[in-house]
Formats: C-alpha cells, structure tokens, sequence
C-alpha cells in the first residue's frame, strides 16, 4: 500500500474522510483511559488528534500516552470533521512516530507573566496569540504590496545606515562607520523623495530605528515602516490614497485571517467599520478644542501624548486624520498652509479605540530657499541636506507622503495592548533578547 500523503493541517478541509501523515509537534493533550485527546499544531494551524485505545496498537497508545508538550512527531490517521473546534476538523489518530523529544518545555498551558513570556519569545512565538498575530502581520504585508503595486507605486529601498536625521536629532542610533559618525535610519523619507522626482510613486518597507528612551505601550526601538512618496500629488489626494490603503489592508485581513480573528477572539464586525471610506477629518485647533472641551490642560501648540491621542480617536468609530500641525511640534520638511503661517499642510492617522496615531504624513516643501531657512532653523547642517536640497533645484514639483507603522497598525488590528507582540523579536529600550 502507497504511504498516505503527507499534508498540512490547513490543508484538511480537503481530505476528510482521507488517510494522511502530517509532521506536528503536542501542544497539550488529556487523557480518559480509553481515548487520548492530543492537541496538535504544525505551524499552519492547530486541531486535534484523537487517539482511540481499542483502535490502535499497544505501542501508539503509549507512545501517545507518553508524548510531552512541544515533542515532535509524524502522525497518521483519517481526517474527520469537528464542528465544535474552531477549526472545524481532527484526525483520527492510527500511528505517531517520535522525531524529537521534548523535556519540561517552559511555557505550559498555564498563566505566565508578559516578562517570562518574552524572555522565552523563541518558543511562545509556537503558541496560538503569537501564531494568529503573526499570521496577520503576514497578511498586512502581503497586502501592503499588492496595493502600492496596483495603485502604480514602485518599491524603492532606502538605505539603513545614513548620516541624516530626518525626524529630530535625540532619538538616533549612532553607529561608527569606518572613523565617522552615522546613524540606523529613522525613516527613509527623504530618500523616498529623491525616489518619488525618478520614478513618480514609490514606496519603501523596512525596518526602522529609534532609540526611543520611553517605555510606552506604543514604541519600539526597531519597528518596520511603510512610506510611500508621490510626485505631482498634494496632501488631499495623498490622505485618499492612505484611507484606500488602510481600508484595503483591514479588508485583506477579514478576508484572509479568519481563523486568526478568532483565535484572538477579535470580532470581525468591528474591523468591517473600518472598511468604509472616507474617514472623518478634523483640525488640530478642532482636537485642541475637543480636548479642552473635555478638560485636558493641552494648549494651542501642544503636541499630542497618549492620553490626548486615546482620547480623541475613542471619539469617533473610524480612523480620523488630525490635520495641519503646529509647525513647532512636526519637521522641517513639510509644506506651509497656503493660508496660515503657524501650521503645516499635514496630518496624522489615529486609529479608533483608543489605539492613537498610526499614519504620519504631509505634503513636502518645495522651495529651495523656504526648505534651506528650515533645515538652518532647525539647527541643523546645510551641508548634509545638500543632495536633498537639489531635488527643488532640479525640477521641483509637489509632492506628498507618509509613513505608516507597521507593528502600529497590527497592535490596533488585533486589539492588543502592547506593541512589543506584534513583532517577532521586539527591541524596546529593556529588551534585547533573545
Ligand atoms: O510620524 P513619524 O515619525 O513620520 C515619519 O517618520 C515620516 N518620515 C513618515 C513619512 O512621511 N514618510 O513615523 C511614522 C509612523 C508613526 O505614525 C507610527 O505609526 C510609527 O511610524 N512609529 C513607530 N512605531 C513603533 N515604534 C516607534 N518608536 C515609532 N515611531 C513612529
Ligand atoms: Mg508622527
């Protein structure tokens, strides 16, 4: 007889009532003494293997019995359907070889603290939150390029080690770089420009690093970012094409991560809201008033911390552009307000329950003497903006971007509390390991 075929669990839904072999690991079983519930998981998803003791031989039944958490093995059986498992199907267990043991695996089906978990990150990544946050991640990436490809963008990478800092000075990683100085890049944006006057639209995805000494729930010192550039295109059209694409990547989501979805128990129905565009808009001086209105003690000039972000995204159902900043509080690059000489022509995406800004924007300047008098002002080297400072000397025209963070975007997808989940290995300003 042929061996049966060797299968993914995700793959079950289509070989029911099938003889099948799939490499697994035990993440948890019990037992009655005359069946074996084993829980299994073999990183596509996770069902349940059913061992019956007068169904199989003396030898898989206490092979069964003796398995551990996290052992590995090959299992075979039949795969029936299991109504009340979110999956939705089992196996019915007739043989299990061992291929590696496992001896008191640290994380156990019990409750562990957040610190034990993430000192232990290369084997929780194994349980279920991690896998369904993972898988989302997965997704939101997936869809990430398959937007800015239909929408026309190319993807340009810029570089990581640079010796500007487009987003402020206190919050780079310097690196020695052959007797100079340089620095992990803080966004590649102005590198997206030079991309955007050579290529019309681009975007970039990388990693991004910020020595970021606040231990909020919303930073991290390593995230992975999005920015896309467009030549030709004001901030009006720029916020269209960033609620098109946070639509597009929540769609993508529902339609692919169901199963995710319920693994972390988020429901669908709320994501759907966020599927309808456009999103609301309001001003910054409207937020200032909402906040006093709700007796805050920001004032005009203010930038916005957690609280003051949680607080005007709880009031509205979907995501919400705050626009046209303060010059103060935001960089030298973006473009003045044709009307006020006090704000920018940008804005910030917050996300909706409470989750606070996930998208930061604008159009960019594009006079040459406009953008050297805010790179001085901004106390920092003409010298090094040169490259930057061509781009408006060479056929400048308007142009807009933004910048999404990518681990901002799964932590308010999945409603989680923490950005550190939602990335394989966080870097925050206590954690470097593993
Ligand atoms: O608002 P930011 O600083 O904007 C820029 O870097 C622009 N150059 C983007 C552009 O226009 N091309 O950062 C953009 C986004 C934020 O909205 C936030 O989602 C995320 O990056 N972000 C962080 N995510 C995790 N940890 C941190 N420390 C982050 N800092 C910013
Ligand atoms: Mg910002």
């Amino acid at each position: 007889m042929a061996e049966p075929e060797h299968i993914s669990i995700i793959d079950s839904p289509q070989h029911v009532d099938e003889e099948v072999r799939i490499g697994a690991w035990l993440t948890d079983k019990r037992s009655s003494g005359k069946i074996s519930f084993l829980q299994l998981r073999d990183g596509t998803a996770f069902f349940q293997g059913v061992v019956v003791k007068n169904a199989v031989s003396e030898s898989v039944w206490n092979i069964a019995k003796d398995l551990h958490q996290e052992a590995s093995f090959w299992v075979t059986g039949v795969i029936h359907e299991d109504k009340r498992s979110h999956f939705g199907y089992e196996i019915e267990v007739s043989n299990i070889e061992v291929v590696g043991e496992s001896e008191g695996y640290p994380i156990t089906p019990k409750e562990h603290g957040i610190e034990f978990l993430l000192d232990h990150r290369h084997l929780w990544l194994r349980s279920r939150r991690p896998f369904a946050i993972m898988h989302i991640r997965n997704e939101m990436i997936r869809a990430t390029y398959e937007f800015f490809n239909q929408e026309g963008f190319i993807k340009m990478d810029p570089p990581e080690i640079t010796d500007a800092a487009p987003e402020g000075t206190t919050e780079l990683f310097h690196i020695d770089y052959f007797d100079n100085d340089a620095y992990l890049s803080q966004s590649g944006q102005l590198y997206m420009e030079a991309g955007a006057m050579a290529y019309d639209k681009v975007f970039s995805f990388g990693p991004t690093f910020r020595a970021e000494k606040s231990k909020t729930r919303r930073h991290l010192t390593e995230f992975w970012m999005i920015e896309p550039e467009m030549a030709f295109m004001h901030q009006e059209e720029s916020l269209e094409i960033q609620e098109r694409y946070i639509a597009f990547l929540v769609q993508g989501v529902l339609d692919h991560c169901q199963y995710d979805l319920k693994l972390l128990d988020r429901d669908p129905k709320i994501l759907e809201r966020y599927t309808k565009t456009p999103y609301p808009r309001i001003t910054y001086d409207k937020a200032i008033e909402m906040l006093q209105g709700a007796d805050f003690n920001t004032k005009w000039g203010d930038d916005f911390g957690s609280p003051e972000e949680t607080y005007l995204s709880d009031q509205f159902e979907q995501p919400v552009f705050v626009l046209n900043y303060p010059k103060s509080i935001k960089p030298f690059y973006m473009k003045s307000h044709p009307t006020r000489d006090d704000v920018y022509l940008c804005a910030d995406l917050l996300a909706p329950e409470g989750y606070g800004e996930i998208v930061g924007g604008s159009e960019r300047e594009t006079d040459y003497a406009k953008l050297e008098q805010s790179i001085i002002d901004a106390g920092l080297d003409v010298n090094e903006y040169q490259w930057y400072l061509d781009l408006r000397k060479y056929g400048s025209v308007p142009h807009s971007g933004f910048g999404l963070g990518l681990e901002r975007a799964i932590t308010w997808i999945c409603h989680l509390d923490h950005l550190r989940e939602a990335i394989p290995f966080p870097r925050m300003i206590n954690r470097l390991k593993p």
